[in-house]
């Protein structure tokens, strides 16, 4: 008889951006003659740059006389050289071309990459976070009893208005890290001084951090770091995901890519030690067959000038829009955090409204779709993101649509 992995009945119904999307088309169904504006998930509205259309278009050419079959599973060479270089040897961070896998995406390294530890390592997650971090832990039976909204078995690093959106260190010894800056959800960002607890206690404690830098393209103020590498000691203790999908509009054609140091290590029972480099290779390489050549081509142009640049005017079209939304809700007197170094927007729901209630609002009166905060976590309950990767004029519209709002 076929059984279950019966740790996939511990998950919500559905996850949080398939649930939303499920009510927001039931709604529309229902009423067609309604123009929804969408600032819920974080998918980007401005097309693939010029550059990177032109790359495409010499590739499929080229693809018609030559055959580019099974690539390197890790990513080809040229790509990987480009982003060590332009991503972090050119900052000052050390990273070796061999040190970065390419994919198809931070979600699904993200995903994935428990896959690497023992089923009964301690794992910390921030509150609100990412759900992709829990739900994946929970389907490899990490999670323990759902129980009022939170798994037993997690350390929770919980985050709210009076540590300013910061995880806390835990309390108790914990093995693996998940942490996120620029912050999803909340859009904030962590200083050097900030990481580097982090890194010390992660190295203290032979724990790993694993450091999703999705948004780091939208930090815009001096002295934030873009990547956990920039402080001391973390090639000993982190591992870092970064991806195209926000910055050069790759959410549809999908290339991501993940920092391992040749330094990280795991340990077997009797603590012997592990690359860690050596590890995922094993797993890339049975597993994946690689990110497409054609895609590979198209990403290797967002590493010149001219791609930077076109990245470059993309983000600051999106910070500007996150700008719009930021000022809207501050003068509707809405409290928010993110919005600056972020395209996110977290804000504190209006007349202590729970998440859902004012997502509902939202949709039912004004035709608004943001993503309740309570989807991240129990810490989330009572906020709520709006994403700034919208179209301007709508960015601009659904402000108009929020001051009409009664409570
Ligand atoms: C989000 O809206 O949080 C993101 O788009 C989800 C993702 O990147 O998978």
């Amino acid at each position: 008889m076929i059984k279950l992995n019966e740790n996939y009945n511990k998950l919500p119904g559905n996850y949080l951006f398939t649930e939303i999307g499920r009510q927001v088309n039931a709604y529309q169904q229902a009423n067609p003659d309604k123009r929804i504006i969408r600032l819920g998930i974080g998918d980007v509205t401005k097309p693939l740059t010029g550059k990177v259309i032109s790359s495409l278009k010499e590739v499929v050419l080229d693809l018609e006389k030559n055959v580019h079959g099974y690539g390197p599973e890790q990513g080809y060479d040229f790509l990987r050289n480009k982003i060590a270089e332009n991503d972090f040897r050119s900052k000052g961070v050390n990273i070796a071309d061999d040190e970065i896998f390419v994919s198809t995406g931070a979600k699904e390294d993200t995903a994935n990459f428990q896959e690497l530890f023992s089923s009964d390592i301690k794992i910390a997650v921030p509150d609100p976070v990412y759900p992709v971090y829990v739900d994946s832990n929970v389907m490899a039976g990490r999670g323990g009893v759902y129980k009022g909204g939170r798994y037993t078995d997690f350390v929770y690093l919980e985050c709210n208005q009076e540590n300013n959106f910061i995880p806390e260190l835990p309390k108790q010894p914990v093995d693996l890290i998940y942490l996120c800056f620029p912050n999803n959800p909340t859009g904030q960002v962590a200083t050097k001084d900030e990481l580097k607890k982090w890194v010390d206690y992660a190295r203290a404690n032979k724990a790993l951090i694993l450091f999703d830098a999705a948004y780091e393209a939208f930090i815009r103020e001096d002295n934030i770091p873009h990547s956990i590498f920039e402080i001391e000691g973390a090639r000993e203790c982190a591992v870092e995901f970064r991806s195209l999908s926000k910055t050069a509009g790759f959410t549809g054609t999908r290339l991501s890519y993940t920092i391992i140091p040749k330094e990280l290590v795991v340990y077997d029972n009797d603590g012997k030690a592990y690359e860690l480099h050596k590890l995922w290779l094993r797993r890339q390489t049975t597993k994946f067959n690689g990110t497409a050549y054609l895609i590979q081509k198209g990403a290797e142009v967002v590493f010149t000038p001219e791609g930077k640049a076109e990245v470059d005017a993309t983000i600051n079209y999106y910070l500007e829009n996150a700008r719009i939304i930021k000022e809207g809700i501050t003068k509707l007197g809405i409290s928010s955090t993110g919005g600056i170094n972020s395209p996110y927007v977290w804000l504190k729901t209006p007349a202590n409204l729970s998440s859902w209630d004012f997502f509902h609002k939202l949709l039912n009166e004004v035709q608004v779709v943001g993503t309740p905060g309570a989807g991240f976590g129990l810490c989330g309950e009572g906020y709520f993101r709006l994403s700034a990767f919208g179209e301007k004029s709508n960015v601009e519209e659904a402000i108009d649509r929020l001051v009409k709002l009664k409570f």
